[in-house]
């Protein structure tokens, strides 16, 4: 099996209590261009043999090149990424030896950083991986995941950041720029339309040229354009008939030309097929193909092995193109102090800057869902006694998921992290509530002894979820948020329903966490719980956050990056389109985008269809007032201000969010109103700051297939500031 290669072994342990620092600055010098040594590379590749240079843009172990020994020229060095440095995998897909002395930072995963809305976290998160990964020795770190989550089945959206492609764009450029300044090339992945696993090697997308461009791209123009990445990674899928890895339209035309990507395209592991398809079309490296070859891999049988030199030589692959991909390859090496890493940053690991940024990250991604009656912050001078319910209360999720797993150092989970917040005047009773494992159904012994817990406490902590399966050979079992599977349906398994009502019944003193890495349907049991928490997979802290805002040390500020549904069948996806699972399409070859440009809030608000909890939802401990709306338009951009108040009695963040609404009668259906603008606010009780917000063109602007270009509908722009999608507090408009 492909890229999943699993090992339980795990060290617990308590990280030292480290101060939250001061949120660090995404802005930097300007990295120098990566053609920047470009005269040196030429000269070297005049040196290079022709069987050398096709060595070079192929695998020769599992993740690595092979450099050019004879010339002095080291392997580049690759690893996964994304919310950490993946455990050594040798140079083979053996399963790694259990070493702790690879354990990394476990950072919480993509979709608990698109949580935070948090730019400046996103820098700080790709420092912690790039510093990792430098003191690890690995040259490029193959993150961030940045596919649109289209619908909340996907297995992988816990590595994807959101469901809008404006906060997708705000949050890449810093983790991408905080990993390469640590002279480590950071890979934006998966380019393009990966958004599903079902069939992920062979499914192949049909999307328009709008939806492609307004919702699919931005984020990965965002990493090349603002972020400067080094490399991007094609995807398994075909888009419109072409493979992802050799879509001449994708890779040479809308990356290299049109945005002017000067660094190397690596093809995921094992989705090239057509050696000339391939390297015509803009593929500089194969990585990943003995997967399909194994026990005995042979790296010259990769399709950029023997087979690319034939071409070659036979002048059906000028040597000119393979010139562009070595010189790019190099490019990202000396961009990354390859040739020479005493010039690279030393790197470090397990740092107290590191836990502290995972520990941030984690906290400023809870989302507080619901907080009826001001049911938390949870009073622990008032606590005797606690339960803690569930099966995720005590799961480790550092080694789930795939390629993403990492050997963390620690992991607090929530049942530790209740423990240490409650410290030991209040006594903790803690019962799974459910069973993790395929066909695992309501269990009426372990549920009688939850109600038992939950009517004999104050209150009660139900940690429920998602899992995210660490067992390779139990996968199918538990693996819900993983590389290669998607969710077969969107309410919990295990029977977590039952349990949940059950608990809620007994005692209604209950929250609701949820651990995982998207929606769920909780309509069965929302409307009744007083409190619900969305906790993700919060790396190796996760259990500390969670635990620091239910007893209200921490103000929650997380803002859903996605939207819950309240159902499955309102998924845009599902409903207006085609997604390749289910009974009735199972292994469907093709799957049409008909959602068009309408996925997440976009057709929810569009469409009026109410969802559970909307985009850009998340409650705090305090309010916040909005007041003072002033619009000043300029030639090229809009001043968007504004008065930004905490109204209530604590210190607490809030994401004011603007929206652009689209005027009507325009050539194309427009959204409802689009994110173009946001910005995480810290105040203190009674303070108040002006928030400026700039829009530019593209802020109001479509994407005109016939035109092949970017156009402005002359109008009236509404214009509208708020909490969340769906909490608009201000209203105005613009013309433009
Ligand atoms: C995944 C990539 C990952 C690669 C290397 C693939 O299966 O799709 O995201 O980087 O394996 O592990």
């Amino acid at each position: 099996m492909r890229a999943l290669l699993f090992c339980l072994t795990l060290t617990l342990a308590l990280g030292p209590q480290v101060p939250i620092r001061a949120q660090r600055a995404a802005s930097r010098p300007t990295l120098p261009p990566l053609t920047a040594h470009d005269a040196r590379i030429n000269a070297l590749i005049q040196q290079m043999t022709l069987a050398e240079k096709v060595a070079f843009v192929h695998a020769n172990s599992a993740f690595t090149n092979p450099g050019v020994p004879r010339l002095g020229v080291p392997e580049l060095v690759m690893s996964d990424g994304p919310h950490g440095v993946r455990p050594e995998q040798g140079r083979t897909w053996q399963a790694p030896p259990p070493a702790a002395a690879d354990s990394g930072t476990y950072l919480p995963v993509g979709v608990a950083l698109g949580a935070t809305w948090n730019p400046a976290l996103g820098y700080a998160f790709g420092t912690t991986l790039g510093q990792e990964a430098a003191a690890r020795g690995k040259d490029v770190i193959l993150g961030p995941g940045i596919n649109i989550m289209r619908s909340p089945l996907n297995g992988r959206n816990f590595e994807y950041l959101s469901e809008d492609p404006y906060l997708v764009s705000q949050m890449v450029v810093g983790y991408v720029r905080g990993v390469q300044d640590q002279g480590v090339a950071a890979c934006v992945k998966h380019y393009a339309l990966n958004n599903q696993e079902t069939n992920r090697f062979k499914v192949n997308v049909e999307v328009s040229e709008r939806a492609l461009r307004e919702i699919y791209l931005p984020g990965f123009r965002a990493a090349v354009r603002q972020g400067g990445v080094y490399t991007v990674m094609s995807a398994y899928n075909l888009v419109r008939g072409h493979y992802a890895s050799q879509s001449d339209y994708l890779l040479n035309q809308v990356l290299k030309k049109e945005w002017g990507f000067q660094g190397a395209v690596i093809s995921d592991w094992a989705a090239v097929h057509n050696t000339l398809e391939a390297a015509r079309a803009g593929l500089d490296l194969e990585m990943g193909t003995d997967l399909d070859m194994l026990p005995n891999p042979n790296y010259n049988r990769f399709f950029f092995g023997d087979s690319l030199l034939a071409l070659v030589r036979r002048g059906r692959v000028p040597e000119a193109v393979l010139d562009d991909k070595v010189r790019r390859l190099l490019r990202v090496m000396y961009a990354t102090h390859v040739p020479d890493k005493s010039q690279r940053p030393a790197g470090s690991r397990n740092t107290a800057a590191h836990q502290a940024t995972a520990r941030q990250v984690a906290e400023e991604a809870v989302v507080l869902l619901k907080n009826f009656g001001d049911f938390l912050p949870l009073q622990k001078d008032k606590l005797k006694r606690v339960a803690v319910i569930g099966a995720n209360a005590t799961r480790l999720n550092a080694y789930g998921g795939g390629s993403s797993q990492v050997r963390a150092k620690f992991e607090i989970t929530p049942l530790q992290g209740l423990r240490d917040e409650l410290g030991a005047g209040v006594e903790v009773i803690a019962v799974p509530g459910y069973r993790i494992g395929r066909g695992q159904r309501a269990d009426p012994v372990l549920i009688a002894e939850a109600v038992a817990a939950a009517k004999a406490a104050d209150e009660a902590v139900v940690v429920v979820g998602w899992t995210h399966g660490y067992d390779y050979a139990k996968w199918a079992d538990n693996a819900y948020d993983a590389e290669n599977t998607d969710k077969p349906d969107l309410p919990l398994p295990f029977g977590q329903d039952e349990l949940i009502t059950a608990v809620l019944v007994a005692n209604l003193r209950t929250v609701v966490v949820l651990v995982g890495g998207g929606p769920a349907d909780v309509s069965a049991w929302a409307p009744s719980a007083p409190a619900i928490v969305q906790a993700w997979y919060g790396g190796q802290a996760g259990g500390a956050a969670l635990a620091g805002v239910l007893l209200g040390r921490v103000n929650p500020s997380g803002k859903l990056p996605v939207t819950f549904p309240v159902h499955l069948d309102d998924v845009p996806a599902q409903k207006l389109g085609e997604y390749g699972y289910g009974k009735a399409r199972p292994d469907s070859a093709t799957v049409r985008y008909k959602d068009d440009i309408f996925v997440g809030y976009r057709y929810y608000d569009t469409y009026k269809v109410a969802p559970e909890f909307a985009f850009g939802h998340g409650l705090s401990y305090t309010t916040f007032g909005y007041s003072n709306l002033r619009v000043v338009p300029g030639p090229q951009s809009v001043r968007v201000s504004f008065t930004l108040t905490n109204t209530g009695r604590r210190a607490g963040a809030e994401v004011a969010q603007l929206y652009v609404q689209a005027p009507g009668g325009g050539p194309v259906p427009r959204a409802a109103q689009e994110l173009k603008g946001f910005e995480k606010v810290q105040l203190a009780p009674g303070q108040a700051r002006t928030v400026t917000l700039v829009l530019d063109r593209r802020a109001f602007e479509y994407y005109d297939e016939a035109g092949k270009k970017w156009a402005l509908v002359p109008g009236s722009y509404g214009l509208r500031v708020g909490s969340s999608s769906r909490d608009l507090r201000l209203t105005g408009a613009v013309a433009r």
